[in-house]
């Protein structure tokens, strides 16, 4: 299938991708950021050179193959990991390693919830953390408890960790992200471990936060179809070392919930997204 207007491609394997979404001090900015791990005699190079401009207010979701270096990008622009070299700047202020910033809400790939807190308490953390009163009132973070009744989570205020599912608990990551009411959200596959209509709400939920107060979301997931269903922007990596393959600007009408099915415009994305995956596998298209 020919590439229609809905999936106009711009394919990276050059260094930069600033002239794409040009935003100056108004978005996010990721520059020449490399990362390379060495474990006793072994060296991976997660990612190199990556560079990505994010305007404020853009849904923009990263999709690749399982170890292409998506959650250690997420890590380096959420400040928890420091990169060989390179910046990330968030609305003009450059993040540094181990920022604990408040305007930005970040979403763990496995949720990382203490085992001896309950539910609740988890959500208190970064409030405490950052020295702020736990129920909430004085200033943009939110009572957790109403927050944890937002996502469905009222009946287990009080439990620890090991008593829900894996869904709850990625459920109680999402919400303790949510506790400041941060700006930016980092998502690392948030709703990979909930079931398809759990999956659904949580989605819905997210594109009405996100319409309504004007966040600036990086996601990452490994389906095509949420990808589309959600971004933006897709931004494919390759696989390692994690480079910016392609950026692919989707442009549906929103919402999109009622395409997913039933629209060629739909499918020509995904097409475009899976096109450019199989490039990474050497498969004939
Ligand atoms: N702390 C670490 N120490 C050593 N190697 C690491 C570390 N974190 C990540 N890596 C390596 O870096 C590469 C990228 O890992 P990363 O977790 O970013 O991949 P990913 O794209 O998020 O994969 P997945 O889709 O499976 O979550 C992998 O080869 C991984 O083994
Ligand atoms: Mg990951």
């Amino acid at each position: 299938m020919p590439e229609s207007d809905a999936t106009r491609v711009s394919r990276h394997p050059a260094k930069s991708t600033n002239d794409v979404y040009a935003t100056g001090d108004d978005g996010v900015s990721i520059s020449g950021i490399w990362k390379t791990f060495t474990t006793r005699n072994e060296r991976t190079v997660a990612v190199q050179d990556i560079n990505l401009q994010i305007r404020r207010g853009q849904f923009v979701t990263i999709i690749g193959p399982s170890g292409c270096g998506k959650s250690t990008l997420l890590r380096i622009v959420a400040g928890l990991l420091s990169p060989d070299c390179g910046s990330v700047s968030i609305f003009g202020e450059t993040v540094s390693h181990a920022a604990e910033s408040k305007h930005i809400g970040f979403v763990p790939q496995t949720p990382a919830l203490l085992p001896w807190r309950t539910v609740t308490e988890n959500v208190q953390l970064p409030l405490q953390v950052n020295k702020y009163s736990t129920s909430g009132g004085d200033g943009r973070q939110s009572d957790p408890r109403e927050l944890l009744e937002s996502f469905g989570l009222g009946a287990v205020l009080d439990r620890r960790p090991h008593e829900l599912s894996g869904g709850m608990q990625q459920r109680v990551a999402i919400a303790r992200a949510f506790v400041f009411d941060p700006m930016i959200l980092l998502m690392d596959e948030p709703f990979s471990a909930l079931d398809e209509f759990t999956r659904e709400a949580q989605r819905r939920g997210l594109l009405e936060l996100w319409q309504s107060n004007q966040k600036t979301v990086l996601f990452i997931t490994h389906s095509v179809a949420e990808a589309v269903e959600l971004s933006d922007v897709i931004v494919v990596m390759s696989p390692q070392p994690g480079r910016i393959q392609a950026v692919i600007p989707v442009d549906l009408p929103r919402p999109r919930g009622n395409l997913v099915e039933n629209s060629d415009p739909f499918h020509a994305v995904e097409v475009a997204i899976r096109r450019e995956l199989r490039r990474n596998w050497n498969q004939p298209e």
